[in-house]
């Protein structure tokens, strides 16, 4: 016996503070100011280059990017710190991801019209992960009280499509008759904002949907029609943080690569056709042309890299309506960027109408996820 999964409810948890490009750059060239000015000699001697100031209109112009939302403002602006500072919570306290993630799965539960003894499993799938352990998805089931089971997944930037594909696989089987796929991204802590060729790249936020039988579904559906997940490694986006870093001589040294790092270009130009080859023969294989498809969710981490990826796949440019942006006011948030777009702009879709969310990122990584209007 086999199920059919749809996503019957979504939330996006926004955090309360938000950055826009004008205080970034401040707080960005007064930080270059000082390090080139504590640096004045060894910059003169040629043993290290000077920081050059950062600048909106490249910015907008390189990535469609105006402002982000984050946790914490005040220590990313302050040129002595440039990063967020984030509160010790003690072992008993909610982490500050699974708080996050609670409030947008809420959401969706709100959205669905059901309950959290209503959900089988929770998976946390995210581009970085609070602790080592324990889980932190079981930390969210337990605040929610969700019966079954949770674990955590990482697949970067497609967390939540591998998520989506592995909660929709195990509905589809029987195993489950619910899941809950959260994406807690404090993308700001993984952010290196004393670079400037990233430091405007990323936000925070959480997002959740409900996946269930479609049977069970009491209001408007997506219907899960098919999903894929592709992966090829690549060293162009990668961060070399982890648990063997105080093994190893540097021990925890201030080092570059414990942050984000990218090859901003390699990656534009590699993800791209990847991206496009990906989704159209997704397409075509489930008998899909392009002149039926509603709608593109797609990752929100460019928005000239979206334009390429929508027009290749459309056979024409989109219109805006087709191919919804969020990264303007959010930024690049990760894996919940296209869920976040998928979840603002989808309830004006009518039964019958296609669409795909697509998410792309490190490793390389692509999922898609082609959904039908119900209900
Ligand atoms: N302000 C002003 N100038 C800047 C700048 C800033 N903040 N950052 C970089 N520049 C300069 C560069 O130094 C470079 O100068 P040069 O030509 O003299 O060397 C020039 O602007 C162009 O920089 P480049 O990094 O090549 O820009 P880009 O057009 O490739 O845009 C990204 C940069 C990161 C926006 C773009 O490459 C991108 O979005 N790539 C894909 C990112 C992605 O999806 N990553 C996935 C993450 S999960």
């Amino acid at each position: 016996m086999s199920f059919t999964p749809a996503i019957t409810g979504t939330g996006v948890f926004t955090p309360e503070m938000s950055i826009s490009n004008a205080e970034l750059v401040v707080a960005f060239n007064a930080y270059a100011d000082r390090y080139n000015a504590e640096n004045a000699d060894a910059i003169a001697a040629g043993e290290l280059d000077a920081k050059a100031h950062s600048s909106e209109e490249f910015i907008v112009k390189a990535s469609g990017i105006e402002r982000r939302y984050v946790m914490d403002k005040s220590g990313v602006l302050d040129p002595e710190v440039m990063h967020p500072l984030l509160r010790q919570r003690s072992d008993d306290e909610p982490s500050i991801m699974a708080e996050m993630a609670v409030d947008a799965a809420h959401k969706a539960l709100k959205a669905a019209g059901k309950t959290a003894a209503d959900v089988g499993a929770v998976i946390c799938a995210a581009s970085n992960h609070e602790r080592a352990y324990p889980a932190v998805a079981i930390e969210i089931q337990a605040l929610l009280g969700v019966p079954g089971f949770a674990f955590d997944m990482n697949v970067a930037c497609s967390s939540a499509t591998f998520g989506i594909q592995a909660a929709a696989d195990m509905v589809r089987s029987g195993s489950i008759k619910s899941a809950l796929v959260v994406n807690p991204e404090i993308c700001s802590a993984h952010l290196e904002w004393r670079d400037r060729d990233c430091h405007f790249i990323f936000g925070d936020v959480a997002t959740a949907v409900l996946i269930e039988r479609i049977e069970d579904a009491k209001g408007p559906y997506f219907e899960i029609k098919s999903t894929r997940c592709a992966t090829e490694f690549s060293n162009n986006i990668r961060n070399n943080n982890g648990y063997l870093r105080r093994s190893r001589p540097d021990g925890i040294q201030d080092r570059r690569d414990m942050q984000f790092m990218q090859n901003g270009r390699k990656v534009f130009k590699e993800v791209v056709p990847m991206v496009s080859q990906h989704v159209t023969s997704h397409m075509d294989d489930q008998g899909i042309a392009a002149d039926q498809l509603k709608r593109l969710w797609l990752h929100q981490a460019n928005k000239s890299m979206n334009d390429f990826i929508g027009k290749k796949v459309l056979g024409r440019v989109p219109l805006p309506v087709e191919q919804p942006n969020i990264l303007q006011d959010y930024a690049n948030t990760s894996s919940a960027g296209s869920i976040i777009a998928f979840s603002q702009n989808s309830n004006d879709l009518s039964p019958g109408d296609l669409g795909i969310i697509c998410s792309f990122g490190a490793g390389y990584s692509v999922g898609s996820v082609i959904v039908e209007r119900g209900g």
